[in-house]
């Protein structure tokens, strides 16, 4: 997909997840359980804009790392994101049957076999990042810091946590104290993630990784509060989803609290504050700031 978020080492990233990513999926046209391996792959193709996993290869970069080595971790880190989005549009979450431009995993092929594919997709992302052969040239353990991050940040503690706070409070007055954590962890948590997950595979140090987690917290706070934005301005043929979906289902969002213009301000701070984080990789970070801003205007 090309896409104007993305200035060319950026664009580099986006193309080599593309090339890689369907390698990793399970490929077997002949096994019984085949359909499974559609819906995964379904869920995966082209179409979304691979933030999560171009973060995990730029900050691998930044700091220092082999890019092609943080691949897996990547590929992996996009099929925990994808898995989440089939499982959010399920009907007895946001009830939504468009994503990225088309039919929804359980619009196309049914509830239960959705809710299969995004189970399947969460177990291959850490079946790849565990498997010694996507390991080679990685020590041992920075793969296991990586793999312990990323099962935390997907978890009860991260964005599983956070999409039940999100479906707890539907409906349901909310205080900013609240609406953080619920933010922090549906989407906020796995931006960290990717960010931390590229500075382990390149060995980084505590500074680095410090800043890296803190950037990406910054920039996931700030994707979702404008992700809010667009529900509720934006069209559904602009998003490739439902629009006005957050109103309808009573969602507590930064724009429901504090409406549009007030959560744009939020959004705007928050990028600065993910901006001055990567002070500490001096302009190797450019790309880095250059797509926090670009990500504050993204029309989708
Ligand atoms: C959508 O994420 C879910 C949110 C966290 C708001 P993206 O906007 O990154 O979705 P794709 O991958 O580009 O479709
Ligand atoms: C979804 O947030 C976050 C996750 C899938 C973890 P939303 O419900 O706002 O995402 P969209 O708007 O459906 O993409
Ligand atoms: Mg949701
Ligand atoms: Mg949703
Ligand atoms: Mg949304």
């Amino acid at each position: 997909m090309g896409n104007q978020l993305y200035s060319p080492v950026l664009q580099a990233h986006l193309s080599d997840v593309e090339k890689a990513l369907p390698a990793y999926l399970p490929q077997d046209n002949k096994a019984p359980q085949q359909l499974l391996y559609e819906i995964m792959s379904y869920a995966c193709e082209a179409g979304g804009k691979r933030l999560r996993p171009v973060l995990v290869l730029e900050f691998c970069r930044v700091c220092g790392g082999d890019t092609a080595r943080a691949m897996p971790f990547a590929c992996a880190v996009e099929m925990i994101h994808s898995y989440s989005l089939v499982h959010d549009d399920l009907p007895c979450m946001d009830n939504s049957s468009v994503r990225r431009g088309r039919l929804s995993a359980h619009a196309a092929y049914g509830e239960a076999m959705a809710v299969l594919a995004g189970d399947a997709l969460l177990n291959r992302a850490f079946e790849i990042i565990l498997d010694p052969a996507n390991r080679s040239g990685i020590p041992e353990e920075y793969a296991l810091r990586a793999a312990y991050e990323l099962a935390g940040a997907s978890g009860a503690g991260g964005m599983v946590g956070g999409q039940a706070l999100d479906l707890l409070y539907e409906n349901k007055p909310v205080d900013l104290d609240i609406l953080e954590k619920l933010q922090h962890g549906k989407t906020a948590a796995l931006f960290e993630a990717a960010c931390a997950v590229g500075c382990h595979i390149a060995g980084a140090g505590a500074e680095k990784l410090t800043a890296a987690r803190e950037y990406g917290m910054q920039l996931g706070m700030s994707f979702q509060i404008v992700d809010d934005i667009l529900d509720a301005t934006a069209t559904s043929e602009q998003l490739g989803k439902p629009a006005g979906s957050d109103i309808e289902h009573g969602k507590a969002t930064y724009v429901s609290l504090l409406g549009v213009k007030a959560a744009a301000e939020l959004a705007k701070e928050r990028v600065q504050k993910a901006v001055k984080a990567l002070s500490v990789f001096g302009n190797k970070a450019d790309a880095l700031c250059d797509l926090a801003f670009a990500l504050l205007k993204r029309k989708k």
